[in-house]
């Protein structure tokens, strides 16, 4: 799976200090390992910043939500997957966690990592330098819609709680192979909603499959989590609530030592026709 060039749509070839096509079209690996394939935008999309990337890492390291990373393992293993992109992996807890665990089986699977923020695939590429050494990964700055990938490269992605661009998706995936997204569902981090304002609301998910694709199958994944004081800000500051809360709303979680929330995960499983 390779990635290719926003230019000229030719393959990259990747060296220790840059990628280039074979028209000469160059970009530079940072010194974390990724690369920025991000055309000048019309409409600038920031995506997450470093300290949304640190909150999430400083969580999903503690392993909340292991279940969904099992679910993930358990369909990946299934379906035979081993070209995996993930798209929206802001700092691939996920994906490396996938992918160890391949490899771990033996097989040879391989990783592409696309996230509109730079910020936060530093943290991804780092990781993936810490955790999987020996395996092929790139991490690329990129749009969700337009994705550097070539058609029919992958034969599965992750879309895990990040935009979802079903043309784009269907360009990249060979047919008949699958895409995991997962959503957050009605009641997710309810106690948490709850403690913070004073009319919750629940989420509405949208749990059909994307144009081009029919739903193989959908996954509940809802549990309790227990969250100590020392991780709720984590937690917060990973939501997309943290943004749209007024700092005294947001100043109650300072108040709990700790706090017992519901996660409620939905897991669609998508076929490309
Ligand atoms: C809620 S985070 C989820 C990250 C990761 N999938 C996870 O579950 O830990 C959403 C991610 O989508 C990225 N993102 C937002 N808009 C994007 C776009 N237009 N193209 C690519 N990535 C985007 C953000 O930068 C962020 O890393
Ligand atoms: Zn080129």
């Amino acid at each position: 799976m390779e990635l290719i060039c926003p230019v000229c749509s030719r393959g990259l070839v990747a060296d220790t200090h840059r990628y280039i096509c074979p028209k000469g079209h160059s970009f530079d690996r940072a010194k974390s390992g990724y690369v920025n394939l991000l055309q000048r935008q019309r409409h600038r999309q920031r995506g997450d910043d470093a300290e949304m990337a640190k909150a999430r890492r400083d969580f999903l390291n503690a392993g909340y939500y292991q279940p969904l990373l099992d679910a993930l393992i358990q369909q990946t293993v299934t379906h035979h997957a081993s070209r995996i992109a993930d798209i929206g992996c802001g700092e691939g807890w996920y994906s490396c966690g996938v992918l160890h665990q391949l490899t771990e089986q033996g097989i040879a699977a391989e990783l592409t990592g696309i996230d509109i923020s730079p910020e936060i695939l530093r943290f991804a590429a780092a990781r993936a330098a810490k955790e999987l050494a020996s395996s092929k990964t790139d991490w690329a700055v990129a749009s969700v819609s337009r994705i550097p990938l070539a058609d029919n490269s992958c034969d599965c992605i992750l879309n895990l709680f990040a935009p979802c661009e079903p043309a784009e998706f269907g360009r990249i995936l060979k047919k008949g192979c699958l895409l995991l997204r997962a959503i957050p569902l009605e009641r997710h981090l309810w106690e948490l909603k709850q403690m913070i304002y004073d009319v919750p609301y629940e989420n509405r998910p949208v749990c059909s499959a994307p144009e081009g694709f029919c739903l193989e199958q959908i996954q509940n994944i809802t549990y309790k989590i227990t969250v100590p004081q020392s991780h709720l800000h984590a937690l917060f500051a990973m939501t997309p609530y943290a943004h749209k809360t007024s700092p005294s709303d947001a100043a109650k979680l300072l108040h709990a030592d700790q706090l017992e929330t519901t996660v409620s995960f939905g897991l669609l499983c998508c076929i490309k026709r």
